[in-house]
Formats: C-alpha cells, sequence, structure tokens
C-alpha cells in the first residue's frame, strides 16, 4: 500500500474512541501515530464534533470585553515625574523600577469606586457577550485572592476585595461569560519570572533588578501553576476562558505540559495560542490588527485598545472612533473571527468615559443590527476585504493587501447580511451570487420593507433608497433559498 494511502488509511482510524488528530511519522515499515505533545491537550484528542460544542458559544459570541486593570494603573504611564513611553501596563519594565519600589504600590491601592455591577452591565449595553480580565500581568500582582502569593489585591492593599470574585458574581447574575487573562511566563516581581527585553535590559535573563533572580521552575512551581489552580477552582462555573501572554523560551514542552495536565481536568474551557511550550490552543491571537483574510479554518480573536495602551495611561486620549471600532467588529466578523475589546479602569477603578461612550455607542448600533453579527458565519464572497497591490510589497515581501472599506458581508443559514460603509447610489450590485436570492430588506427597517430585486444574470441588483439610515454601516439582508450545490443534491459547503 502506498504511503500515502497507508498514512490516510491510518489518519482516518478511531483509536480507542478518540480521533487522533496527529501528525504520524512514518519510518520505514513502522510508523508511530503521535502528536507533537507528550502531553496531549484537549485540541489533540477532541474530535471535530466534540471541538465544535465546546466552542460554540465563544464562536457566537463575536464580541467580548478585554479588561487591563492592576497596580499600573496608578502611576498611569508616569515615574518619578516623567512619562514612560510604552503600553501602561509596561510602566516596571520600560521605566526599570525596581522590584521593592513597584510593590509599594500595592500598600496605595485603594479602587474604592471599582463596581463589579456596572462592568459588566456596561459590557452587556455594549453588546458584548463575555469578559477577560488580567487576574495577573505581567509585573505579578494578583488582581484576586491568592493564597499562593501574597502580592494580591486581598492581602496587600487596604482595598482587601477580590474584583474577580465580584465579577463573577455579577457575569452570573446578567448572564455572560468570563475569562482570566493570565502572565504565566513572565513575572517582574516573582524570583524566576521570566521578562521580555525592553531598554537596555541586556542581561541574558533580561532582569534590572538583582531581586527578580531566581530558577524559572521554581516561579512556576511555586507561583504560577498554584495560582493557576486558584483561578480554576475558586470562582464556580468560571473561567470559561484562560487567556495567557508572552511565553518565552523558558516554558520547555515538558513545563507546559504541566499546565496543561491542570487545563485537561475542565474539559469545556478555552484557551489561546499564548502559552508556550509548542501548545497551539483554541484561537489565534492577532493583536492591535485584523488579519486580512482572517485565518480559515481555526478559531481567532483580534484584541485590541480603544486609544492606544492595553492599562491606563493619564494622557493617552488617542480613542479609536466609534465609526473605527464598529467597521473593525464588522470586518472581524465577515472574516469569522471574534472581537476582545480592551478598557483600561483608572486607580480608582473608574473606566475612562470615552471608552464607556464609545462602547455605548457600539451597543446601540448592536442593538438593532447584532442579528448580523451574533451566530454568524464568515463571507461567501471575500473580494469586498480588499486586494493584493500588484506593485506594492508588505514587510516580508509579499504582495501588499489593500482593504476596500464599501462593504461587508456575513452570513446564516437562510440569509445573507451586507454590511454597507458607503452608501451606493440607487442600487447595490452583486456580480454574483452562491445562493438563490428570495428577497431583500434593510435590516434596520422594522417593517422589513420588501426591496426590489433584479436578476441580471447570476449577479443581482438590489434597489435602495437615496439615504443610508446608518452612517457607520447598514444592513441589507438577503433572503436566501437553499445553496444552489443543495438545490442540485449536493451537499453545500458549510
Ligand atoms: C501584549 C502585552 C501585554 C498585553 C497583551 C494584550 O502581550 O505585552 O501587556 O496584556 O499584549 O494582548
Amino acid at each position: 500500500m502506498k504511503t500515502s494511502k497507508f498514512l490516510t488509511s491510518i489518519l482516518s482510524i478511531t483509536l480507542t474512541g478518540v480521533a487522533i488528530a496527529a501528525s504520524a511519522q512514518v519510518s520505514g515499515k513502522h510508523y508511530t501515530i503521535s502528536n507533537e505533545h507528550r502531553v496531549k491537550a484537549i485540541q489533540d484528542t477532541e474530535t471535530p464534533a466534540q471541538r465544535d460544542a465546546r466552542m460554540a458559544w465563544w464562536r457566537a459570541a463575536r464580541f467580548g470585553m478585554f479588561i487591563h486593570w492592576g497596580l499600573y494603573s496608578i502611576p498611569a504611564g508616569t515615574w518619578n515625574g516623567k512619562q514612560v513611553p510604552g503600553i501602561g501596563e509596561w510602566i516596571m519594565n520600560r521605566g526599570s523600577i525596581p522590584v521593592a519600589d513597584y510593590k509599594a504600590l500595592a500598600a496605595k491601592f485603594d479602587p474604592t469606586d471599582f463596581n463589579a455591577h456596572d462592568i459588566v452591565a456596561l459590557a452587556k449595553a455594549a453588546g458584548m457577550k463575555y469578559i477577560v480580565i488580567t487576574s495577573k500581568h505581567h509585573d505579578g500582582f494578583a488582581m484576586f485572592d491568592s493564597k499562593a502569593d501574597p502580592f494580591n489585591i486581598v492581602g496587600a492593599t487596604p482595598f482587601h476585595r477580590d474584583p474577580l470574585k465580584e465579577l463573577a458574581e455579577e457575569c452570573r447574575k446578567q448572564g455572560i461569560k468570563l475569562g482570566f487573562y493570565y502572565s504565566q511566563d513572565q513575572d517582574w516581581t516573582a524570583p524566576g519570572g521570566a521578562a521580555y527585553k525592553t531598554g537596555n535590559h541586556d542581561r541574558p535573563d533580561h532582569h534590572w533588578d538583582p531581586a527578580q533572580d531566581g530558577n524559572f521552575a521554581d516561579y512556576l512551581h511555586k507561583k504560577a501553576i498554584p495560582q493557576l489552580k486558584e483561578l480554576l477552582a475558586n470562582y464556580g462555573e468560571f473561567p470559561a476562558v484562560i487567556w495567557f501572554d508572552t511565553p518565552t523560551a523558558d516554558m520547555t514542552p515538558e513545563l507546559a505540559g504541566e499546565i496543561v495536565e491542570l487545563l485537561n481536568q475542565h474539559p469545556n474551557l478555552i484557551w489561546n495560542n499564548r502559552l508556550g511550550g509548542g501548545y497551539n490552543g483554541d484561537t489565534e491571537t492577532p493583536e492591535q490588527y485584523i488579519p486580512a483574510q482572517g485565518y480559515p479554518g481555526r478559531d481567532w480573536e483580534s484584541c485590541m485598545t480603544i486609544n492606544d495602551t492595553w492599562g491606563y495611561k493619564s494622557y493617552d486620549t488617542n480613542f479609536k472612533s466609534t465609526e473605527t471600532l464598529l467597521r473593525n467588529l464588522i470586518d472581524i466578523a465577515s472574516k469569522g473571527g471574534n472581537y476582545l475589546l480592551n478598557i483600561g479602569p483608572d486607580s480608582k477603578g473608574d473606566v475612562p468615559q470615552p471608552e464607556v461612550a464609545r462602547l455605548r455607542a457600539m451597543g446601540k448600533w448592536l442593538d438593532v443590527n447584532g442579528e448580523a453579527i451574533y451566530d454568524t458565519k464568515a463571507t461567501l464572497f471575500g473580494t469586498e476585504a480588499g486586494s493584493l497591490s500588484k506593485t506594492e510589497k508588505d514587510q516580508d515581501g509579499k504582495p501588499k493587501f489593500i482593504p476596500a472599506w464599501n462593504w461587508r458581508s456575513t452570513t446564516a443559514p437562510d440569509k445573507i447580511y451586507i454590511e454597507l460603509f458607503t452608501w451606493p447610489r440607487g442600487s447595490f450590485h452583486l456580480d454574483s451570487v452562491p445562493r438563490e436570492v428570495t428577497g431583500a430588506y434593510l435590516l434596520a427597517d422594522k417593517n422589513h420593507t420588501r426591496l426590489k430585486v433584479t436578476k441580471t444574470g447570476s449577479g443581482i441588483d438590489v434597489a435602495l433608497p437615496d439615504m443610508a439610515p446608518d452612517p457607520i454601516a447598514t444592513v441589507l439582508v438577503l433572503t436566501t433559498g437553499a445553496p444552489y450545490a443543495a438545490v442540485k443534491g449536493v451537499r453545500a459547503a458549510s
């Protein structure tokens, strides 16, 4: 039997009731089916149907709230009277702040304005379906009650409250999922914690204070893994998501495997591609950008700030417009991804008003048009997103993708949604439609007044009113019968 057929037949075998989604190494006549992981993660062992079930709520959600909140909100971008460049939560690293000086911030942290109900209500008003909050960022400060390490918000501050516990209770009440971001690798205040290099931190471990020195495995065994156990055990049905960040070479496959063994005890958990140790997790995590064509066949989530910083900075007022934020959400949904949009509360626990205003405006649009975003699939077209330049190259020397911003599309089983950014004169034209169009109306029109559809060959023209109902994005709904292919008795591509 030819190797390739041999491999295909073997790979299609379901062994011990579990499909092995594996890379097979064939050596001579013997072969070993093995995943690249000594400790198999759920993604290595579950069937596609099991994975679809586990990811279902997350894929339908499309829109989540990221919260970056911690001690860094006290300096808020300024240290010893000087503004420290870069994102606010990196101030300890970029400012080369000694461990003892940074840890002294805890005694000043008393965010009495923090109100879990209001934050969860804001997420809901924005149309967000899940929240991911920093439980411990790279500075090593735990925003939760941790017995594993005293440098935490309950034990080391006058606040003495556990915001994650309060958020969990509110998310439960208000029907929204809660996830935890955890910096499993970088930890700038725990001996042995890793550090990415900034500035002149030229030592091999990029530390800037001898108090940071120690053994990475010891840090993992004494702090990170015990805290992950606390986060997975102490908040009821949450976390629904664990959001790892910034892995380094210190995170060997063996050490990552110890964390995976912990994650495997929570079979509904969703976790991202930033654990390290060769594990890709469930989701790609493009940061501050939207991939030109998404990641076909892979779950992905674009995380983005509303201004330019994740953690609060008092002087970062570069807030994106509501138009940009909404069109980002629509663009991402049209490519089959999720939008994780960040807020950065200040040191009193208040959310910056410009962020509140934008999120509420997004929610108003979603109140009318959410059907075109939630629980939809990616576009059936694709060319609307833009095209590859025939002359310009990107930084990798490949043809540069030039985005177009006239319209996007999302898909439901019996509808095609067209989100119109520029309002066409008279009618909207499609050269070809992969489904039989049975009617058309504007989603914002409560009466769903039928619009005139003219078929031109394999395409259509839909007559539109002179004025766009929404200046940012108006949704045109094309009602569709079964996909053409199904009409001919062939199962249409999903
Ligand atoms: C980067 C930053 C980190 C931030 C994360 C959000 O990894 O290092 O501070 O939390 O992006 O995606």
